[in-house]
Order: C-alpha cells, then sequence, then structure tokens
C-alpha cells in the first residue's frame, strides 16, 4: 500500500477521518508525539497497529477523544483525577481508569483488562480529525516496535511508509515526548510514566520495584493475566476429548476459528473474542490450533504463551 501523506487542511481531515472509518491506519499529531490511530472499536483495525508496528505483544493502547465528555463515556474518572483535569484536559495527560463495561471498544486496545489509558489531546490537528471521526481513537505512539517516537510526519513515513493507509502532516510537535501516565490505586494518584504533562513534585512515582511488578502485572507481560478460566495448550491439530478447540486456517476448523482462511490479522482480531467465549462455554480445557510464528503471529502465540503458563 502507499502511504498517503495529508495536509491538515479540511481536506485532509475529512479523508484521514473517512480512512479511520473505513479500518484503515492513519498516523496523526498531537501535542506530545505521532500516534497511529484505528477505529477503537474495531477490533480488526485495532490488530492492524499491532501488525505495521510489529509489535511482539498485545499490550494495552492509548484512546484519543475529542472531549472530557467522550472520556467519560468511556472511563470512570475517579475523583482523585479531578483536581488534575481541572475544568478540562491539561495537555499530555493521559490517566488509567476503571473502564466502563458498555464502551463498546475493541477487547485489543485494553488488552482483555478491565483498566483503560484516556487521553483529550489539546492539539489542535487532533482535535479536528477526533471530531471529524466522532468516536475513540486508539492510538500508540507511531513506530516500528522498539523504535524511537516520532514528532514529525517523515519520522513516521520512515518507519510505517508503505504500513499504513496515511499519515496526518501537522508537522512537529510540540512536546517530543510522550504523555504523562497517571493512574490510581487504593492509596490515590501515582505516575505511571514521566512526560510531557508536570505532575507535582510531590505527587507519588512508581518505584522501579513497582515497575517491575507492574510490567508483570501488564496484559502481555503476566504469565497468566487475561488468562481464560479454562486450562490452555497451544499447538493442538487434534484435541483430546473434552477439549474446546480453537482452530486456524482451513485444516483446523476446531469448534470455533481463530481465522477459517488463516489470516492472521483476523485471528488477532478475534482472539479475546474466542477465549471470552471459552469462558463463556464453561470450557475446562481449551486447545488451540498452531499459528505461524510470523508478523502478528507472534503476538498471538506470545498471549497464548502465557495464557497457557501454570496458573500461581
Ligand atoms: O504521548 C503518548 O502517550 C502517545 C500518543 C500517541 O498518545 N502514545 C504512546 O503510546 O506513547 P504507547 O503505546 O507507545 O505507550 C502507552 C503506554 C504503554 O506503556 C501502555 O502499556 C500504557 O501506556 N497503557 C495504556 N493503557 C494502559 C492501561 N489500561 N493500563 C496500564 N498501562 C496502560
Ligand atoms: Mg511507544
Amino acid at each position: 500500500m502507499e502511504t498517503e501523506r495529508l495536509s491538515p487542511d479540511d481536506t485532509g481531515i475529512a479523508r484521514a477521518a473517512a480512512l479511520l472509518a473505513g479500518g484503515e491506519l492513519v498516523a496523526f499529531p498531537t501535542e506530545t508525539v505521532y500516534g497511529l490511530g484505528a477505529d477503537a472499536t474495531d477490533d480488526r483495525a485495532v490488530a492492524g497497529i499491532f501488525e505495521a508496528k510489529d509489535r511482539p505483544s498485545f499490550n494495552p493502547l492509548i484512546v484519543h477523544v475529542p472531549t472530557r465528555e467522550a472520556a467519560e463515556a468511556i472511563g470512570q474518572i475517579p475523583e482523585a483525577a479531578r483536581s488534575f483535569l481541572g475544568g478540562g484536559w491539561p495537555e499530555g495527560l493521559t490517566l488509567i481508569v476503571p473502564l466502563r463495561p458498555d464502551a463498546g471498544l475493541s477487547k485489543l486496545v485494553t488488552a482483555g483488562q478491565d483498566t483503560v489509558g484516556l487521553r483529550v489531546p489539546v492539539s489542535a490537528v487532533a482535535r479536528r480529525l477526533l471530531f471529524a471521526f466522532g468516536g475513540p481513537v486508539a492510538a500508540p505512539s507511531a513506530n516500528p516496535s522498539g523504535r524511537l517516537s516520532p514528532t514529525c510526519a517523515d519520522h513516521v513515513m520512515a518507519g510505517l511508509s508503505g504500513r499504513i493507509a496515511a499519515v496526518l502532516d501537522g508537522g512537529e510537535t510540540p512536546g517530543g515526548l510522550e504523555s504523562t501516565i497517571l493512574g490510581f490505586d487504593a492509596a490515590g494518584p501515582v505516575v505511571f510514566r514521566e512526560g510531557f504533562f508536570q505532575a507535582p513534585d510531590d505527587l507519588r512515582r512508581r518505584t522501579s520495584a513497582e515497575d517491575t511488578a507492574a510490567a508483570h502485572a501488564a496484559p502481555g507481560m503476566q504469565a497468566s493475566h487475561y488468562a481464560p478460566k479454562g486450562q490452555l495448550r497451544m499447538n493442538v491439530t487434534t484435541p483430546d476429548p473434552g477439549e474446546w478447540h480453537i482452530g486456524f486456517g482451513p485444516e483446523i476448523p476446531g469448534h470455533a476459528s481463530l481465522s477459517p482462511k488463516g489470516d492472521l490479522r483476523e485471528a488477532a482480531a478475534r482472539l479475546f473474542a474466542l477465549l471470552h467465549e471459552a469462558d463463556a462455554r464453561g470450557a475446562t480445557r481449551i486447545a488451540v490450533a498452531p499459528i505461524p510464528d510470523t508478523g502478528l503471529g507472534r503476538a498471538i502465540n506470545d498471549r497464548l504463551r502465557r495464557a497457557s503458563a501454570p496458573r500461581p
């Protein structure tokens, strides 16, 4: 695919919004760095983010919305957050808050967990895009996995040209540093990641020990986080009696399939839904067909490995 470079005028914004609505990926500027956006309600579009970035695991994504009201419709913003928000939403701040169950987000966005990262960008171009699109946009930084966050459209093109539908060129991002991530625990607010928003000096920082613990607890990190209730076995061509079999590809249909035609993107998009279905069916033993360990298949296998690990 040829990546379009769009101007941040009405035509470019409308084109970018239409691409998002069509399930395509569009990189766009915020006041921090460029994000790689997808419709946060569309499993397949969100799976495309992981594919384009070549991300080896499904870590959760920040959801971008145009207004505080739109944020409140997705997450339950705790009292303790209100003093940071003032009347609106400060520049470069992301809040990790409990997800509203009826928010309608793809489970891939939150990696199947019950919190969501929310951000209302201040950047005019980001806001115009979000208003034009009219829904939540999931976006990690618009760089290939393991590389630096992009602060201009050329950076985005250098890393992702040919892998995404478009980049909305809004020039250099003023922040150049990712958003500050603020979470909440029983003791109140805590800074998970330092960033563009300057959190007060006296605010609690997550210690490096807590960071490590949190990294292990984060979905895609901790072995058994977001494991289905049933025991899971990988690389199973022929299931044992009593196993609920999740298939992949035309050769292995299973009881339900991640992708009958063997498409990894479709499989990534359906992964969390099928693990949920296994739970809903009360499956005590789940077997999953072999998934090729290439491209998005690596992230799928990473997630399955963790889900099949012994439980604490
Ligand atoms: O400035 C930024 O934050 C940019 C722009 C595009 O918004 N985004 C960004 O996204 O840097 P990313 O994916 O590169 O980093 C977001 C971090 C990740 O470490 C992710 O694990 C964490 O936020 N995160 C997102 N949702 C989370 C959640 N529900 N719980 C814990 N951590 C979360
Ligand atoms: Mg990043």
